[in-house]
């Protein structure tokens, strides 16, 4: 059996967490929380990065900070993971969902600018398999209409545009460490604040909405409520863990983008037999290949080539259900312009197995089933 994801384990985690316990500073901003919030502030090149219980806390707090509330809209693909928008639903506001571009399933950025409204207050979007959104369209429209540009680059940690990081690049950025990402701890995840105008109050709602970040480094004698808040810190076992992965960040990386490449290089020939199509990474943009998909003609084709594949005991799988056609979606947002490819694009769409630890032959077998499918169609 080839399952889809083996969450990443170095082997030097359980040491980590060891010396956490040892250290008897469980909670959150510990020494682990520090390096990592650290190595991210100095890898990724953001003003500030806090540690997060998952990427959905630091979605959540990406609207507050922006002061989203009732009668706002937000703009975002609607093919994306439900917390980036129930993130904004939270807070009251309309979510506007918007086509993405069929070639990276990004946010398309004439779209965004077509959904603009008086009442637009921020555009959120989405790197979509860690290949960045076009961000300085994105920047444009955003600057030209004095609103917030928010990153949901949960999938994004070690990608850049034109040397950028993701979630550097807006006002504020998120990255996800669960166990589905490239670097994880099970479930955590990282605000990034690239507006210095930000960092005090983000700090504040991490703390419950105290300022006890100021009282712990002795700026105040006591700490009191502030603002509202909630308890948005990642507790320092899970840092340690996180820890271990960031400082294998780069092996971890180049191992991924090898079996990335494996795969693109090996299924490059049934593309160009028109059965299926690859993912396009734009030039400029360094991807850290978080996902490796394909997409057939159709729905059908899609569904049929997974169950074969289940067949010989690989898991692929498919993706995001479309936010607009779902209960919460129509309650909460709707669908602005043409869906052109939202719908279509997102029902042929089908996850490989990509994982650290991914074996170059168990890339070869995969590739050969799929070869297999398309010569008994
Ligand atoms: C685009 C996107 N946003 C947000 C999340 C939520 O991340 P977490 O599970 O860390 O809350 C995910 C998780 O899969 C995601 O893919």
């Amino acid at each position: 059996m080839i399952p889809f994801n083996i969450p990443c384990v170095t082997g030097k985690e359980s040491v980590a967490i060891q010396q956490a316990i040892t250290a008897q500073n469980l909670s959150g901003n510990g020494s682990f929380g520090k390096k990592s919030c650290t190595w991210l502030e100095n890898n990724l090149a953001c003003e500030r990065a806090m540690l997060t219980p998952s990427c959905t806390a630091a979605l959540e707090m990406t609207a507050i900070l922006a002061d989203i509330g009732p009668g706002d809209e937000v703009i975002m693909p609607s093919y994306t993971f439900v917390s980036t928008a129930n993130a904004f639903a939270l807070r009251g506001a309309a979510i506007r969902f918007v086509d993405i571009e069929p070639t990276t399933m990004n946010i398309d950025p004439a779209a965004v600018e077509a959904a603009i409204t008086e009442k637009t207050k921020a555009i959120m979007v989405v790197h979509y398999a860690g290949v960045s959104c076009e961000m300085e369209l994105l920047l444009q429209v955003a600057e030209e209409h004095g609103i917030y540009l928010i990153e949901d680059a949960a999938q994004g940690l070690m990608s850049t545009y034109k040397g950028k990081a993701l979630g550097t690049i807006g006002h504020m950025g998120t990255i996800s460490f669960h166990e589905t990402k490239n670097y994880t701890c099970g479930e955590g995840g990282a605000l990034l604040i690239n507006d210095p105008q930000l960092i005090e109050r983000a700090e504040i709602l991490q703390e419950k909405g105290t300022n006890r970040s100021q009282f712990i480094r002795g700026q105040v004698d006591k700490y009191t409520w502030r603002d509202i808040g909630s308890s948005y810190l990642l507790s320092e076992l899970n840092a340690a863990y996180l820890s271990v992965q960031l400082d294998h960040a780069e092996e971890i990386n180049e191992q991924r983008l090898t079996r990335w490449n494996q795969y693109n290089t090996e299924l490059k020939p049934l593309m160009e037999d028109g059965k299926l199509v690859l993912p396009h990474i734009p030039e400029d943009f360094a991807h850290n290949a978080h996902m490796f998909y394909i997409k057939t003609d159709s729905e059908e084709t899609r569904n049929e080539l997974m169950d074969y594949l289940r067949s010989q005991e690989i898991m692929a799988v498919s993706h995001y259900v479309p936010l607009h056609s779902s209960v919460a979606g129509k309650k909460y947002g709707k669908f602005i312009g043409e869906d052109r490819y939202t719908t279509t694009e997102s029902a042929k769409l089908l996850r490989l197995p990509l994982y650290y630890g991914l074996k170059e032959e168990d890339v070869a077998y995969v590739v050969k089933a799929i070869q297999q499918f398309f010569d008994t169609k």
